[in-house]
């Protein structure tokens, strides 16, 4: 192959290209098309595709309240398997490598009798509502940043507000 043989290969190349535009130009100032503004035909099938595809989409958003009324204890104690790795959830039971959460709705955080909070945590010193823990369960480090609460976060579909048959035990 000569030093040659790429230029001859990029100068085809090349000339191909500006032979296929020029066409184009050329066409385009010898016939003026009429472009339609709105297409002769209307493609409904990729329309509805669309509309499914934004529902899906928007579909695991729920708000708060959404999540509250639907929530429950047997549900949340699907969800909350995730979390017994770590937290005992009944009534005095044991501090685990997390506080036991009975009743943690309407609790200081970071006061839980005979933890070992993080200082951040203890910092943090919010009282626990609906809004707060679902926060904090969607994402530890975003609400509590430094908390030792090595959990990444659950998806927004399953969160806390599904437990809310567990959190709270009004007596
Ligand atoms: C890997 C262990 C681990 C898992 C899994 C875990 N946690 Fe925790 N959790 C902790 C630790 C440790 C703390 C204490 C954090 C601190 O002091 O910063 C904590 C703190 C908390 C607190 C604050 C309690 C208080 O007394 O202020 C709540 C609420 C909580 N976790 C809920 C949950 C929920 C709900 C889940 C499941 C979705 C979960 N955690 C999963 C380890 C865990």
């Amino acid at each position: 192959m000569g030093e040659l043989f790429w230029n001859k290969v990029f100068g085809a190349v090349l000339a191909t290209a500006l032979v296929v535009f020029g066409i184009k130009e050329l066409g385009h100032a010898l016939i003026h098309p009429h472009e339609p503004a709105e297409p002769g035909y209307k493609i409904a099938v990729a329309e509805e595709g669309g509309a499914k595809e934004k529902a899906k989409e928007a579909a695991p958003v729920k708000s708060l309240a959404e999540m509250l009324s639907e929530a429950s204890a047997s549900s949340g104690e699907r969800v909350a398997k995730k979390c017994a790795a770590c937290h005992d959830f009944t009534k005095g039971g044991p501090n685990k490598t997390g506080p036991n959460l009975w009743n943690v709705l309407g609790r200081t955080a970071g006061t839980h009798e005979g933890f070992n909070y993080s200082d951040a945590m203890k910092a943090f010193g919010k009282v626990w509502d609906y809004e707060t823990l679902d926060a904090f369960v969607s994402s530890p480090k975003t609400e509590v940043p430094g908390t030792a609460m090595g959990f990444a976060g659950l998806k927004k579909t399953k969160r806390c507000c599904q437990f809310a048959g567990l959190f709270a035990h009004p007596e």
